[in-house]
């Protein structure tokens, strides 16, 4: 009677041990754990007016776990929205791909964040903070630097 239940008791430790180990990795570990981005190259073509402007910069994801871009607001304006380019025309998406171990790029021509509308309009050497938000991994601030329209990161292929 004695020594079965401290075996019971026994076994009953060891389960939660089990469990709390398992429960710490789930939470920022290097293994199913939050997706590690990290953002470079953000910009802002400045804007002709205060009517719209897009945002441009490259996110990187040095996991193995893939993310999703979901949503982005910033103090500039009150609807920022996410836009993909098909034939030419541009349109609005709910979220882009961030691949395991890859990079998602929003770039001149293809996905792209639009500012709809804004409070001022930024001049070139300003900075204006956008925070993106994730499916997985924590939201990011970053600052675009405000440039010429002309600007293009990515025209000569080896801006790394
Ligand atoms: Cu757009």
């Amino acid at each position: 009677m004695n020594t079965r239940t401290t075996r019971t008791l026994a076994a009953g430790l060891s389960l939660t041990a089990a469990l709390a180990i398992s429960g710490c990795s789930s939470d920022g570990g290097d293994s199913g754990g939050k997706p590690k981005l990290s953002i470079s190259g953000a910009y802002m073509p400045q804007p002709v007016n205060d009517q719209m402007a897009g945002a441009f910069m490259v996110v990187k994801n040095d996991s193995k776990t893939a993310d999703k871009l979901t949503g982005v607001t910033s103090p500039l304006s009150d609807d920022l929205q996410i836009h993909e380019t098909k034939d030419q025309k541009m349109q609005q998406v709910q979220s882009l791909e961030v691949p395991a171990n890859g990079e998602l790029r929003l770039e001149r021509g293809g996905n792209h964040v639009m500012f709809m509308g804004l409070k001022s309009t930024p001049k070139v050497g300003d900075k204006v903070t956008v925070e993106l938000r994730f499916e997985k991994a924590d939201p990011v601030k970053v600052e675009l630097d405000v440039k010429e329209r002309t600007y293009n990161a990515h025209t000569d292929g080896n801006a790394h």
